[in-house]
């Protein structure tokens, strides 16, 4: 048997060689995802060992993401929408007692954001507070975080803007000495550093994507990192149906007492597998996306660097066009491992829309900074969500309007980004004339 799987991962390896060569005009995406037959080979590996729910595939790809992040506790998850709901969730569990969020009171988030960092906090009934982001950076003020908290702030739940990472000395800062919580929505941050400290270890809680997008991908796929073990114990109950039963899949009375439980009003000795003591969802992650996961992460590295030097390429490269656009820059005391090439539009007489069409007929992809004010979204209005603002909230409007960004991922060759930096220069040229 063994002869034919071996075969069958050849052919799997010739079949990638032989299908994925490059064709010169092939379109600049803002971003795709980065595989070879590595990939096929690991998922092809799980298919034909017959587990595909969460096993050994799952348990290699939590230890990668500990070790890289230096965390103590990693639990994969079906999405980074999901890693973001089970963390506020897991805040609030009646289990942290004081300390729990609950319905009325509030999180401080940035008011750029996209959905599903803010949607956990709509969807308990809790109340946005939310703040503005800087020009260029992207990253809230502190100041401003200081300025938004009440007596009801319980959670500041933040990302680290395409890869930016915002100051998190100063934000555990705050929140250790008001007594908040702090979830880092690290999605599309995997790789970036503040303080040469891995982004997504400072938090309470903290969250990955691995949707194609981002630093790595499992198709669809997230996680939550803590160092936190009562958190932990939270999230991977809440993950798990809400369940007290802590068994891997597959596997029975790892506690040793399977049948000697008293919890809840339950008569004495319910089966363990069956007594739940969280609000719960199935959110689990499967082994054939582990499988993938593993061999992204061990491509991270060189994803990283690619990344890095893209955005040094078109950093250096678009300096010509800084009357016409604010150009990214990295936040103070970080080394971001960036998701994409922001730009901010400065000058009066150029529009989005009009650029955005242009290099999309030159086969250059853009894309937004997500959903733009949010409070400007039409799901957002019909919901109408009680939700304060501490501050204006200019920058964001501006963003709404002005803002897009183009591809680094590792994908991209310096000719290829030398055809985005031209497309540039021909639209821009055609303003002047
Ligand atoms: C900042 C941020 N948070 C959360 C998510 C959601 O991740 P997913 O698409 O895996 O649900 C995204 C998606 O790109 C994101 O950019």
């Amino acid at each position: 048997m063994d002869k034919i799987k071996n075969k069958i991962l050849q052919l799997s390896e010739i079949y990638f060689r032989q299908t994925s060569s490059k064709t010169k005009n092939a379109r600049l995406a803002a971003s795709v995802k980065s595989f070879d037959h590595q990939e096929l080979k690991n998922i092809i590996s799980c298919a034909l060992e017959g587990w595909w729910t969460e096993g050994v595939w799952n348990e290699k790809f939590q230890e990668q993401i500990k070790d890289f992040l230096k965390v103590k506790y990693a639990l994969t998850v079906n999405s980074g929408s999901s890693a973001n709901l089970l963390s506020l969730m897991a805040l609030a569990s009646p289990s942290l007692k004081d300390r729990r969020i609950k319905a009325g009171d509030e999180v401080i988030t940035a008011a750029c954001a996209f959905p599903t960092t803010v949607n956990p906090i709509l969807q308990i009934k809790a109340v946005p507070v939310f703040i503005d982001l800087e020009l260029g950076t992207y990253v809230i003020r502190p100041e401003d975080l200081l300025r938004a908290i009440s007596k009801r702030t319980k959670v500041v739940f933040l990302a680290h803007t395409l890869g930016n990472p915002f100051d998190l000395d100063q934000v555990r800062d705050i929140c250790k000495k008001n007594r908040i919580w702090l979830i880092e929505d690290n999605c599309d941050a995997l790789g970036s550093s503040f303080k040469g400290k891995a982004t997504g270890s400072f938090a309470d809680l903290s969250t990955l994507s691995f949707y194609p997008a981002h630093q790595i991908t499992t198709a669809e796929g997230g996680a939550v990192v803590t160092n936190n073990q009562v958190l932990y114990k939270i999230v991977r109950s809440l993950r798990d149906w809400g369940r007290h039963c802590w068994c891997p899949t597959g596997k029975d009375n790892t506690c040793r007492r399977r049948y000697s439980w008293k919890l809840g009003k339950l008569p004495f000795g319910y089966d363990h597998k069956y007594i739940y003591s969280e609000l719960g969802y199935n959110l689990k992650m499967t082994d054939l996306q582990s499988a993938i996961g593993v061999a992204q992460m061990k491509k991270l590295k060189i994803f990283i660097k690619k990344r890095k030097k893209n955005f040094s390429y078109l950093l250096k490269e678009m300096r010509q066009f800084e009357d016409y656009f604010i150009l990214p820059k990295p936040a103070p005391y970080s080394d971001p491992c960036w998701f994409g090439f922001i730009l901010t539009i400065r000058d009066k007489r150029i529009e989005r829309n009009p650029l955005l069409k242009f290099l999309d007929k030159n086969n250059i992809g853009t894309r937004l900074l997500f959903a733009g004010n949010i409070t400007r979204q039409p799901y957002f209005i019909n919901h109408r969500p009680k939700y304060r603002t501490a501050g204006n909230l200019k920058n964001s409007d501006k963003i709404t309007k002005d803002t897009f960004w183009i591809g680094l991922h590792p994908g991209l060759t310096p000719e290829m980004l030398k055809k985005t930096v031209k497309a540039f220069k021909n639209f821009l040229q055609s303003k002047k004339s």
